[in-house]
């Protein structure tokens, strides 16, 4: 049996004076007037060890919205030891009954815990009310119901049989236990990762980064509450090359889920081949690691769609999304009307606290972040082969605020065309609009990544060139659209190159990863 297709959950945009607002107020309020306790979670215990970290606002460093327990290597080999003990129990459980629990976590997250949820993201990761409706309700949903849906689809496809002869395909989960490595950048991610491997029937370990602890707690409670068996997802805040040392020296260590820097999924594959006499299986290994994101435009693009682009796909959560547009390259014949748009646009744009509905761009997430963006825009002032032309600007006094900062470049290999800042910095290269052709080359050839990509045009035959010529340069390429912002279900998500292993978030390609089929040929 099957569960229907479902729905994407439907976007709030907590409108003035509308009662979803002031709920979600309500509750920002209520989090930031209390100092939160955050436990790692170990099988039934919640563990506090007592060494207890901060946990800020990245647009209000100084205050603390609590403080979460860090473990050592004896939670490591706990969470580890306690995933183990539940694995039998867990994989032998019907299927329905794990799909159930999810499902429940979804309307517990669409309802109940919605504010929760997004104040947490709001709060702990500085995303306006908006971003995080679609990160920490939206997405985060429809990991959950489409997973559902997918992993109905993956039981269900079995092989011919004929007669005298029944072929059967189990979608045995692996053996051991999995390692989700998950980012701060998108709170739905964060609680995909460990839930699609539990939701195929595996047990997990899960270290979140430090930022998005906050939300990670309000995601655990989701998944208890929806009665998630303890055991099966550990959630635990210890130190990440420490975790690794135990993690892939274990012989029931089964696979990763990673999202995060090229530099640590790199190090992670390379530590993985050094232990692989040590293990029982060959681990599974995912990853999503970055992208140096590209906006391409001919000149028959529409310069308002163009603007809305730039501006959205680089601006948005503070161009802290690995899909955030960081380069792009405009036909010399359109850059004067694009930029008359684009700067409308940034008219538009105020900075500040997310506390503040009407600001777009908020904080960057902490000091490490704030220094290595300005670092960028202070040597793209002091250099001769760019030109700083919009935003430039920063303050850490109160909050990490970077205004949204675009530089201008006449050298399409310019540090900022090339290399991924994760902020609000967006480099454009003007081209001689005859040479469409050449400048797309140059986009396929700039970068290792290939994560997402966008090319702007209204000329039929020019869409096809950048199709054909950018073919491997992103594993989500939109047309006429900014690069971001991939939705459950309709766009699945990931990239190959120094990408990642581009398994697909949100689709069945993912979910098949966690599953070691068993072929049963039974004859009569
Ligand atoms: N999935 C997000 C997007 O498409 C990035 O992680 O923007």
């Amino acid at each position: 049996f099957s569960v229907p297709t479902p729905k994407n959950e439907p976007i709030n945009s907590y409108a003035p004076n509308t009662k979803e607002r002031e709920a979600l107020i309500a509750k920002l309020t209520e989090m930031r007037s209390i100092v939160a306790d955050v436990p790692m979670y170990i099988g039934s215990e919640e563990v506090r060890t007592g060494n207890k970290q901060a946990l800020t606002s990245p647009h209000d460093h100084q205050h603390i919205l609590g403080y979460y327990h860090e473990g050592d290597a004896t939670h490591v080999n706990q969470a580890i030891d306690t995933a183990l003990a539940a694995r039998e129990a867990w994989a032998n459980l019907p299927w329905e009954n794990r799909m159930a629990i999810f499902l429940k976590a979804a309307d517990l997250s669409a309802t109940k815990y919605r504010n929760e949820l997004n104040a947490s993201t709001m709060l702990g990761q500085s995303k306006n009310a908006y971003q995080a409706e679609i990160d920490s309700a939206c997405e985060w949903i429809d990991f959950l119901r489409f997973n559902v849906h997918f992993a109905t689809q993956i039981y269900a496809e079995q092989p011919i049989s004929s007669d005298y002869v029944w072929n059967r395909l189990e979608y045995r989960p692996l053996e051991g236990f999995v390692f989700a490595v998950t980012p701060f950048n998108f709170t739905a991610i964060a609680g995909n990762l460990p839930a699609s491997a539990a939701l195929m029937g595996n047990v997990v370990v899960w270290k979140p980064s430090p930022q998005q602890i906050y939300s990670a707690n309000v995601l655990m409670k989701v998944l208890k509450e929806a009665g998630l068996p303890d055991g099966v997802i550990n959630l635990i805040y210890t130190d990440g090359p420490l975790t690794g040392d135990i993690v892939f020296k274990h012989p029931q260590f089964a696979g990763v889920h990673f999202t995060g820097s090229t530099k640590v999924f790199q190090h992670i594959w390379k530590t993985i081949g050094e232990n692989i006499h040590k293990y029982k299986s060959y681990p599974r290994i995912v990853g999503e690691t970055g992208g140096k994101d590209f906006v391409v435009a001919h000149k028959s693009a529409d310069a308002k769609a163009l603007a809305v682009g730039l501006v959205r796909g680089a601006f948005e959560y503070q161009g802290q999304k690995c899909s955030a547009a960081s380069r792009a390259y405009i036909p010399n014949t359109l850059w004067e009307q694009t930029w008359e748009y684009v700067q409308a646009d940034l008219n538009e744009i105020k900075v500040g606290p997310v506390e503040d509905f009407s600001n777009f761009v908020n904080a960057v997430i902490d000091e490490k972040a704030f220094d290595k963006i300005t670092t960028y825009i202070d040597n793209a002032k002091a250099s001769d082969k760019a030109k700083v032309i919009a935003g430039g600007n920063y303050d850490k006094s109160k909050g990490y605020f970077i205004e949204p900062t675009i530089i201008l470049t006449e050298d399409p290999h310019y540090t900022t065309m090339c290399e991924e800042i994760f902020g609000p910095v967006l480099t454009i290269y003007v081209y001689d609009a005859d040479k469409y052709e050449e400048t797309l080359d140059i986009v396929n050839t700039t970068s290792d990544y290939a994560l997402t990509g966008a090319i702007f045009a209204q000329d039929r035959y020019a869409l096809e060139i950048a199709n054909k010529k950018l073919i491997n340069a992103a594993g989500n390429f939109y047309i006429n659209d900014k690069p971001t912002g991939a939705v459950v279900g309709q766009q699945p998500f990931g990239g190959a190159r120094a990408s990642g292993t581009n398994d697909k978030a949100g689709s069945k390609l993912n979910l098949l990863r966690w599953v070691s089929p068993r072929t049963i040929k039974e004859t009569f």
